[in-house]
């Protein structure tokens, strides 16, 4: 394997599970047919083309990676950011350097959460980075003001070269804010949303700032880019998980796994349950598209979902994630009556678990496609990440649906600010109604 990146069909195939148990060469030609020309297709739609462009400009890299290095000493980083402008971070410091600055990514207004890390880390070895797209997030833009108090007291006016910004270029609370302290700002390109964001500062400055060298995420990312533009499936590794995907979703498989091997690749499936959720969960005409993502992790899941997916509901399609794991520590010889994995590295240990989850998933006509990274680091990950994000777009293309919006998500926020602010009026007065509802109990 010379690509960052493999997908393999071999075990999502009718023709290896057996007729009618997976997916037929017919069901993917079905799904294929909007294709045609892939590249003239993304150029005529701003934020497909916004996302394909990513890749090939160094120059937000170049930016992250001069911010990190030029900082006063940090050995923590928190980011303050939630959903699109969160999970990327944790993608990133699941193949950070185990020497460098530890990432605490900030996610919620739990109080004991805030609290505990203000009451843990030491603000003079802290950088605090606040993420967010659109500047207005509830989560972000509450907690962010009380880790920045916290800085600024204790290290005053010094407190600013530690604190960068990133959000969109237009006017919003976030912004005004940080041009008002001074703080650094980086962009988030306008049509680039955030799910699709990994490789924008969103992604690329808490990389940088915990070690992961951005411009080498962005080298995996245009490698994948130029497959992902490649007419037949053979060759584009996000159209043969684009088309997989919806002819099985076709079949009935509306429940979608991504089941890594290894702690390195563990945090891609909540990213990737993020970016499959939020942007094909959607109306469209007769119904509602969109599958149910599972995020499982190899091999902790073969002791939790395995028995689901090998004997429950026939609905699901995994897809395992793996990367060449070093041999590690090799398990004891003197171990001979304990194990009969003695003398074998925990590396193999690791590989033997997913091949054989793989092959009892077969082995019961359950379809699964298998992911092969050429290695846990920064230009694969970077590759997974652009090629994911391009198959959710095909996938959008071959269900109708419109891959970039997230009005289900905007409801939410809007509500959250109703509940609070009592703004807008007619969203609380329906709240207010929702809230006097009779609580039933008992039927
Ligand atoms: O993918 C999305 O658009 C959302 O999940 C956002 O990332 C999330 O709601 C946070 O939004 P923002 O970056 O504007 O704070």
């Amino acid at each position: 394997m010379t690509a960052r990146l493999d997908v393999e069909l071999t075990h999502a195939l009718d023709r290896t599970l057996g007729a009618g148990r997976g997916l037929s060469e017919e069901s993917l030609r079905k799904a294929l047919r909007p294709a045609g020309d892939l590249a003239s297709w993304v150029e005529e739609e701003p934020q497909r083309a916004a996302l394909l462009a990513l890749a090939l400009d160094a120059g937000p890299a170049e930016q992250a990676a001069a911010w990190a290095a030029s900082r006063p000493p940090a050995q923590h980083v928190v980011v303050v950011g939630i959903g699109g402008s969160a999970l990327s971070a944790r993608v990133f410091e699941a193949i950070a350097p185990e020497d460098g600055p530890h990432l605490h990514v900030v996610d919620t207004v739990d109080p004991a959460t805030v609290q505990s890390l203000m009451g843990r880390l030491d603000p003079g070895a802290t950088l605090l980075l606040a993420i967010s797209k659109s500047g207005t997030t509830l989560e972000t833009t509450a907690v962010f003001p009380l880790l920045e108090a916290w800085l600024r007291s204790a290290l005053g006016d010094d407190a600013v070269a530690r604190i960068a910004v990133v959000c969109g270029p237009e006017p919003s609370p976030l912004r005004t804010h940080a041009e008002a302290r001074g703080y650094a700002l980086f962009d988030v390109p306008p049509a680039v949303g955030g799910r699709y964001s990994a490789l924008t500062p969103v992604g690329l400055l808490p990389a940088a700032c915990i070690g992961v060298d951005p411009r080498a995420l962005l080298a995996g990312a245009a490698e994948a880019r130029r497959r992902c533009l490649e007419p037949l499936i053979a060759d584009n590794p996000a159209l043969a998980l684009a088309a997989a995907h919806r002819a099985a979703e076709s079949a009935g498989r509306r429940v979608a796994v991504l089941w890594p091997y290894g702690e390195a690749l563990k945090p891609l499936g909540p990213w990737w349950a993020q970016l499959v959720g939020e942007s094909l969960g959607k109306p469209v005409s007769g119904g509602a598209a969109g599958v149910t993502p599972v995020a499982a992790s190899g091999p902790a899941d073969q002791h939790s979902l395995l028995q689901l997916l090998i004997e429950g509901p026939d609905d699901k399609l995994t897809v395992f994630v793996d990367a060449p794991s070093a041999s590690g520590p090799v398990v004891p010889e003197q171990a001979a009556e304990l194990t009969f994995a003695r003398g074998k590295g925990l590396g193999a240990l690791l590989a033997a678990e997913r091949e054989a989850t793989e092959y009892a998933l077969a082995r019961s006509g359950r379809p699964s496609i298998r992911i092969r990274l050429a290695a846990a680091d920064a230009p694969s990950i970077g590759a997974f990440v652009l090629t994911w994000q391009m198959a959710v777009v095909y996938w959008g293309r071959m269900l109708g649906v419109d891959p970039f919006g997230q009005p289900g998500v905007t409801l939410g926020k809007q509500a959250a600010q109703a509940v609070l602010t009592g703004e807008p009026a007619d969203l609380a007065a329906k709240l207010a109604a929702h809230r006097a509802q009779p609580r039933t109990r008992s039927l």
